[in-house]
């Protein structure tokens, strides 16, 4: 559905619920990473690109002292009271990601006044598409208007992880903050992690196109996976005695093995490859090198099932299936995508090829997992948008 779409359905809800027309919205896309996973909190390089699937939030002022947020989507409407200190939700509560956002504003002096707020969402949730980022930068961009005070976007990006750390739990590195911010159509985002500039790689060749595959399968034990993967590249960084992973290379991981815990040591392994293949594969892309690009995605993936030990069965198997399809069939390359334990894995694939291979996948995946997963084409999308001020 066309953003322009979204937004008119979403202007037509709030209109439904609060009886007028909202006066400013805005909207933020999902992501998807092309490569460079688990790298961001460890200082690296990640390659990702903003998806044409949006969270949209309008919102009018409403003359008092609250907030009220409610969903297109049927969640439990919320109330912020702007006359008392800001305070998270229960763990799991969607309201987190606007609720922190909002504390970030007030917390710089930022007030937007009492408003009516409806949201709505084309980001698969939980899926590992960044929804609850585009959730946060969208709010953060609706805000922006109603507070007449446009933020620098790393600023922003960064106000949006922080609310995604204090209210929302989930201890998340920059990079799905700063690609639903700083996205540009027809372009990969490379971030450096360390110094935070971005270099925006183009990726408009209509020959190839980016298959997104949902597994829509999400496992419980993420919680506490994530932390205690941070936790594991701190102490790999502390026994090579480096600032972080970033300051590390095969090779002194390898003089150091025996310093390191064997997990830990492989934690660090696939961190420390997986820096290196996403400049490389920038450059792949830079260069319309596909096949070397698809190459990198293979090994990302090995590296992330064996090493860092965040992928599943499913997504194993879709990999294996593009795997089968392989170049003479169309499929470059292809890897799970995000934080892992379930959603999406992304395939590079050649245009002209995407729903013999989008057929195959699906019937494939299915007989082999019971699921039917959902897939999806998007071209690099466009970062944070204005749609009404
Ligand atoms: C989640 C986090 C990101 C990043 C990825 C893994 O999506 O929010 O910051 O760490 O996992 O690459």
């Amino acid at each position: 559905m066309k953003l322009e779409e979204i937004a008119r359905q979403t202007a037509q809800s709030f209109k439904q619920t609060y009886g007028r027309s909202p006066q400013w919205i805005a909207a933020a896309p999902g992501r998807v990473n092309l490569i460079g996973e688990h790298t961001d909190y460890n200082d690296g390089f990640v390659l990702p690109m903003a998806i044409e699937r949006y969270t949209i939030v309008a919102a009018a002022p409403n003359h008092t002292n609250q907030v009220q947020l409610r969903s297109a989507q049927g969640d439990q409407p919320v109330t912020l009271d702007l006359a008392q200190p800001l305070a998270p939700f229960p763990k799991g509560a969607w309201a987190n990601y606007p609720a922190g956002v909002v504390a970030g504003f007030l917390a710089r002096g930022l007030k937007p006044g009492g408003l009516d707020v409806m949201i709505h969402s084309t980001v698969p949730l939980g899926g590992g598409l960044s929804s609850s980022a585009a959730l946060e930068v969208a709010t953060a961009t609706m805000l922006e208007l109603a507070t007449g005070q446009t933020l620098d976007p790393v600023e922003k990006a960064l106000l949006c992880q922080k609310a995604e750390h204090d209210y929302a739990g989930m201890p998340c590195g920059i990079m799905d903050q700063f690609i639903s911010v700083m996205g540009k159509a027809n372009h990969l985002l490379l971030l450096d992690c360390r110094t935070r500039k971005t270099e925006l790689v183009p990726m408009s060749d209509p020959s190839v196109a980016v298959l997104i595959i949902n597994t829509n399968v999400k496992h419980e034990l993420t919680g506490s996976e994530y932390p205690t993967r941070r936790k594991q590249c701190e102490a790999a960084a502390k026994a090579l005695d480096v600032r972080s992973l970033r300051d590390a290379s095969p090779e002194l991981l390898e003089q150091n093995k025996s310093k390191l815990d064997p997990i830990v040591h492989r934690r660090a392994r696939h961190v420390i490859g997986e820096i290196e293949r996403t400049t490389h594969a920038a450059a792949g892309v830079r260069a319309g090198n596909w096949p070397t690009v698809g190459q990198l995605m293979y090994a990302s993936h090995r590296a992330l099932q064996d090493d860092y030990e965040v992928s599943c069965q499913e997504l194993d198997a879709v990999v294996a299936i593009a795997q089968d399809i392989g170049v003479a069939g169309g499929v470059f390359g292809c890897r799970m995508t995000g934080g892992g334990f379930g959603g999406c894995c992304v395939a590079l694939v050649q245009a002209a090829a995407v729903d013999a291979i989008s057929k195959r996948i699906a019937t494939e995946y299915q007989q082999r997992t019971g699921i039917e997963p959902t897939i999806f084409v998007s071209r690099p999308g466009q970062g944070a948008t204005v749609l009404k001020s």
